[in-house]
This record gives structure tokens, C-alpha cells and sequence, in this order.
């Protein structure tokens, strides 16, 4: 079975950096790579502020922290993934680029490596016909924060072995996870149940049934949930949202999973959410502001 020591992390935005946090933590040497060097240094930046407030918390030792860090390696290329055993891409949620990404990472992947995909709804083994090895590919979603979440859902393709299971199992063990099992279909089991939550919360919010306020504070105190819909959407990313809902709706069919016409507006403005400042409250100000 593959021995994990190297792990290579594909894309240093808020789950790559998540995931390159956890890895390094773990004691695994990371190969953190983006389309250059400047985004990939940004993602090790963003996880040093995460760590020394860790260790501000003293939820950390500064020694642990300085050798988590030490442990990751921005690079602006795909080559050196070559010395990773397990390669995790978590780019864009858009099927043209991992499928790019995989003819790329395809050139250079050490033979016995394993490469998975932190895909929240691509299906699997349609994504595998672009990889070296479809045996050798499969599926870990993480959850954002990926540093707080302790879920992480292990996707089996139709062709991924058994042993490719196992190992990336013993990583997810190791990285103090908690792994739950998933059979390839959209949206695997969790985003499956959650999207058409989020979804609903914005025809709400479209159709006038409640404000922005009114829904959050309501599944919040209502439901016990530890954020409203909207906000969890402006978390996630409202382009992600759509991109997800989209591909329910176009492998399946099923005009459950239609988007919120609002959602889509939304994103047609620009307004993703946290990451660009708005979605559906305002956070250009010291707390978040409802929108509507
Ligand atoms: N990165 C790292 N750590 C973070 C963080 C971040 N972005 N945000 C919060 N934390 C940490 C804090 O440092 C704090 O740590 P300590 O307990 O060690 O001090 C802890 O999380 C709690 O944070 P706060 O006290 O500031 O705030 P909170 O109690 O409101 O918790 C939250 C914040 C953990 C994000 C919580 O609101 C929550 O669980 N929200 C729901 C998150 C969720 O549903 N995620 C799944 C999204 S769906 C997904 O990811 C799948 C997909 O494909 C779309």
C-alpha cells in the first residue's frame, strides 16, 4: 500500500490552504501549488496567521507551529509534485479546469502515487476518465473550515481499488478526521442534503417570506444550527453554490435542484460572499450587514 510521507495540495485558496494546514500539522511534508508562486505563498501566509493565533489561544505550542509551517512549500508549478505519494486538487469547482489540472499533474505523478479530488459534486468516475490512473483516483471532500471540520467524505470511483481506499483512509485517520463513506452520485451524501436546504433559503428570501435576518436567526435558534443558510452560502461562496446546484441539476435531471433565480442574480453581481466582500450581507464594515 502507498506510504504516505509528501502530500501535494492543488490550489491554495481557503480549502487547499485548509487542507495543507491540517497535513502539515500532522507531521506530512506539503507541496502547496498554484497557478503561481504569489497565490501559493498567500495560502502559506493565510495559514501562519491561522497557526500563531493558535498558539495565541495556546491551543498550540509556537514550536508546533513554526514546524507545521516549516513542513509546506509554495510552488508556482505542477513538477514538484512529482515527490508526493497523494496529491489533493481543490481548485475551482469547474470541470474544464481539474480536468486540465489532471492531464497536467498526469505528466509528472510518481507511479504509485494516488491523486483525489476535494470535488463537492463532480461525479467521480466521469472525472477519472482525465487522470493517469482511474484505479489509482478517487474523491475526499473536506469541509470548510477545514481546520475545525472534522468530516471528510471518501468517494469511491467505479474503478478505484480498494488499496487506494485504504491508504487515503489512513491519511484522513492520521490528519485526526473523521472519514464517512459515500457512494459516486451527485453531491456525494452531505452536500446532497445540504444545497437544496441553501437553496430553498434563498427562494424564501426571493419570494419575501422572510429577510435575510429573519431566515438566518430562524434556523439558528429554530434548528440549533451553528449558522443560518445565508450566511453559511456567503462562507461557502455563492458562485460555488450555483456551480454545485447546476451540476445536480444537469446530471440529473431533476428540476428539484433548479436554482434560486436570486442566487443566480446574485452571481451574475458578483456578489459571492465573503470573498468579494457582499453576498447577501455587506461586509465591508467592522460585523456583517443584511442586504435585504
Ligand atoms: N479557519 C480556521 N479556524 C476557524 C475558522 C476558519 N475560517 N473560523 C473559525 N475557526 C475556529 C476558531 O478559531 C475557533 O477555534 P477555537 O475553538 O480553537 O478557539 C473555532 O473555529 C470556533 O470559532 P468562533 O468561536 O470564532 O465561531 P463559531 O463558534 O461561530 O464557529 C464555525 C465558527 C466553526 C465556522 C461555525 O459557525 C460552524 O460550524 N459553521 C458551519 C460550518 C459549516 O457548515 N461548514 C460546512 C460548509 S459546507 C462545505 O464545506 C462543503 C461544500 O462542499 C460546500
Amino acid at each position: 500500500m502507498t506510504d504516505i510521507r509528501t502530500v501535494g495540495v492543488i490550489g491554495a485558496g481557503q480549502m487547499g490552504a485548509g487542507i495543507a494546514q491540517v497535513a502539515a500539522q500532522a507531521g506530512y511534508n506539503v507541496i502547496l501549488s498554484d497557478i503561481d508562486l504569489a497565490r501559493a505563498e498567500k495560502g502559506k501566509a493565510g495559514i501562519a496567521k491561522l497557526l500563531s493565533r493558535a498558539v495565541e489561544k495556546e491551543k498550540i505550542a509556537q514550536a508546533d507551529a513554526d514546524a507545521a509551517l516549516a513542513r509546506i512549500t509554495p510552488v508556482g508549478e505542477v513538477a514538484p509534485l512529482a515527490a508526493a505519494q497523494l496529491v489533493i486538487e481543490a481548485a475551482t469547482e469547474r470541470e474544464e479546469i481539474k480536468r486540465a489540472i489532471f492531464a497536467n499533474v498526469g505528466k509528472i505523478l510518481a507511479p504509485d502515487a494516488i491523486l483525489a479530488t476535494n470535488t463537492s459534486s463532480i461525479p467521480i468516475t466521469r472525472l477519472a476518465q482525465a487522470a493517469p490512473d482511474a484505479g489509482r483516483f478517487l474523491g475526499v471532500h473536506f469541509f470548510n473550515p477545514v481546520p475545525v471540520m472534522v468530516l471528510v467524505e471518501v468517494i469511491r470511483g467505479l474503478a478505484t481499488t480498494p488499496e487506494t481506499v485504504a491508504a487515503v483512509e489512513g491519511f484522513v485517520a492520521k490528519i485526526g478526521k473523521t472519514t464517512v463513506h459515500a457512494f459516486d452520485a451527485p453531491g456525494f451524501v452531505v452536500n446532497r442534503i445540504l444545497l437544496p436546504m441553501l437553496n430553498e433559503a434563498v427562494f424564501v428570501l426571493g419570494e419575501g417570506v422572510g429577510s435575510v435576518t429573519d431566515i438566518d436567526q430562524g434556523c439558528k435558534l429554530g434548528l440549533n444550527h451553528p449558522m443560518g443558510p445565508l450566511t453559511l452560502l456567503d462562507f461557502v461562496g455563492l458562485d460555488t453554490a450555483l456551480e454545485i446546484l447546476n451540476v445536480f441539476l444537469s446530471t440529473t435531471g431533476d428540476p428539484k435542484y433548479r436554482p434560486a433565480p436570486l442566487l443566480v442574480k446574485y452571481v451574475e453581481a458578483g456578489w459571492y460572499g465573503r470573498k468579494t466582500g457582499r453576498g447577501f450581507y455587506d461586509y465591508s464594515g467592522a460585523e456583517p450587514v443584511p442586504t435585504r
